[in-house]
């Protein structure tokens, strides 16, 4: 499958097969989240890979999204370093983590999986469920898993035209 075919098929799954991922398509995944680039190549995040039902019940009741703790994996993208300025004055490790995460997720669609970015969760929570220190700062949770049938059913997923997002050598609002 080729990177736009990836991209056109992704769409969020809050749905998922009860079926666990295969250790070497995992490792996949996270490798496309590992080689993906970050700001003076810092790479400073970790993804914890939560198998353990326990901990992803925890997690999703701290997301009030249940779906959460129906995957069979939820991958957390920790910055370790969130507070690191690049010289435009944007913060690197929330952008650093995000790049990774799209990596991820398009290579889960490229191995039949199916993932979601879920950022309504307690930071605090999460923390304590996952040991992550005061230091870092959890990004994302990805649930991942195999879509259950229906869950890539493309519903409606509008987006703006090309010519609402594009301007041409000046900002136009
Ligand atoms: C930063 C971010 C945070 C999101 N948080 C949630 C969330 O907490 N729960 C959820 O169900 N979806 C969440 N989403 C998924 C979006 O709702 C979804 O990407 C959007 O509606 C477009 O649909 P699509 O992903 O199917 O193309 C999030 C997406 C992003 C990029």
């Amino acid at each position: 499958m080729d990177v736009y075919e990836a991209m056109r098929k992704r769409c969020s799954v809050r749905l998922f097969r009860d079926k666990p991922i295969e250790e070497d398509k995992l490792l996949r995944v996270l490798e496309a989240g590992r080689i993906s680039p970050s700001a003076r190549n810092d790479q400073a995040r970790k993804f914890v890979v939560v198998r353990d039902a326990k901990l992803r019940a925890a997690l999703a009741a701290s997301t009030e999204q249940p779906f959460v703790g129906g995957a069979p994996v939820v991958i957390a993208v920790v910055s370790t370093e969130p507070n690191r300025k690049m010289h435009c004055g944007v913060e690197s490790g929330p952008v650093d983590c995000a790049i990774a995460a799209d990596h991820m997720t398009l290579a889960a669609v490229a191995e039949g999986l199916g993932a979601c970015w879920v950022g309504h969760f307690d930071q605090d929570v999460c923390r304590k469920v996952l040991g992550v220190p005061e230091s870092a700062m959890i990004i994302g949770l990805l649930p991942m898993g195999y879509p259950a049938p229906g869950a890539e059913a493309p519903k409606i997923r509008p987006r703006k035209p090309i010519n609402q997002i594009v301007c041409n050598d000046r900002f136009t609002a």
